[in-house]
């Protein structure tokens, strides 16, 4: 048995995702994105969302998160986000280098979080010398956050309430949006646009597809023709884009998005008791999805290891480390790992 609770990147795709890619392939289609599959991302993605929703489709994260800021910040505009989050300290700096050196302001908040005031502080320091100063431009939240948390609808429209105050655009970070979703059991217009969210990074690869991301621009927009320049700008635009969009309708045709979401948010409930009821790792954040972070000693997770689990120590850390279920965790697994940490206790 594999006993890989490293990332959800590491899963594989699902079955219903690899269907969509073969009937896909049958014959020729259009390419760059005029073919069937693709021209239906927008209707679709509008009668999910119950919004009118733009839909630019990439392969993979980074692509959706860069091309949206650069969307609307100028090289001159900053974007704020959590001090911690992936497009601040994960994305080798494409941010900036697809919005041509816009700055990245990092906000402090507990469990992955920004809060409003926070927001509020920095946004307002960051101004005062007119055109000396980087123009704040836009905010970006992460959903669920890098610290596994996840952020209720009320705390997104207080954090897009900022934004407006003074005048930004809001962005959020959905690489694991669909834990998000299946966790809060909210509409996913609940956890975006109905939130004050203009554009979204609508993660799949983690999920159930590979290479399959879709950036979402919600309402009447004039941006459509900006993103598909970036997006063919840096590369991203692929030929063969049929593929891409066949695995995002399969994904959220009939819910599979929030029913395999749901079965890797339920394995990691069960991993979450488990973390409280030993007597020394601790859970080091409000879990809320499928990512938990827990703090225990260097030894105890040198017998983790040594059980066989495969986990992600946190960089910089001996005593803290990531456990991340995906939707092919199985029950098995989830079991034979709680035990585990029962005995190495
Ligand atoms: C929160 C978050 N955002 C964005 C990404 C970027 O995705 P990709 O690796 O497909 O570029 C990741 C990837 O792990 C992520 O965890």
């Amino acid at each position: 048995m594999e006993l890989n609770f490293r990332s959800d990147n590491e899963a594989p795709a699902a079955g219903k995702i690899l269907d969509s890619l073969l009937e896909a392939n049958r014959r020729t289609a259009w390419s760059y994105g005029e073919d069937q599959w693709s021209n239906r991302l927008d209707g679709a993605f509008s009668e999910l969302f119950g919004t009118q929703t733009t839909v630019i489709p990439v392969s993979t994260g980074t692509a959706a998160n860069s091309i949206a800021l650069a969307c609307v910040t100028p090289p001159w505009g900053s974007v704020f986000c959590h001090r911690g989050a992936h497009i601040l300290t994960d994305e080798c700096g494409a941010p900036e280098f697809f919005g041509n050196g816009l700055r990245m302001v990092g906000v402090d908040g507990e469990n992955g979080k920004m809060v409003a005031a926070h927001l509020r502080e920095s946004i307002r320091r960051s101004v005062g010398h007119g055109v000396h100063s980087y123009q704040p431009t836009t905010i970006s939240m992460t959903q669920i956050t890098e610290a596994g948390t996840v952020y209720e609808p009320a705390e997104i429209a207080a954090l897009s309430a900022v934004a407006k105050e003074f005048q930004l655009t809001t962005h959020m970070d959905g690489a694991r949006f669909a834990n998000a979703v299946a966790a809060l059991g909210c509409s996913p217009a609940d956890s975006s646009w109905a939130s004050g969210v203009d554009l979204l990074s609508f993660g799949a690869s983690k999920n159930g597809c590979f290479g399959a991301e879709a950036l979402l621009i919600f309402g009447e927009t004039n941006l459509r023709e900006r993103a598909e320049r970036l997006r063919k700008r840096s590369g991203h635009l692929l030929s063969k884009m049929r593929y891409v969009s066949a695995q995002l309708l399969a994904y959220i045709e009939d819910g599979l998005w929030l029913e395999l979401a749901g079965h890797a948010n339920r394995q990691a409930a069960q991993f979450v008791e488990a973390v409280k009821a030993h007597p020394e790792a601790r859970l080091e954040s409000t879990a809320g999805a499928n990512e938990i972070f827990v703090r225990w000693t260097p030894a105890g997770f040198a017998a983790l290891e040594k059980a066989g689990i495969q986990f992600f120590l946190w960089p910089g850390y001996d005593d803290l480390a990531r456990f991340v279920f995906s939707f092919q965790t199985t029950e098995e697994e989830t079991v034979t790992l709680c035990e585990a940490l029962r005995r190495s206790g």
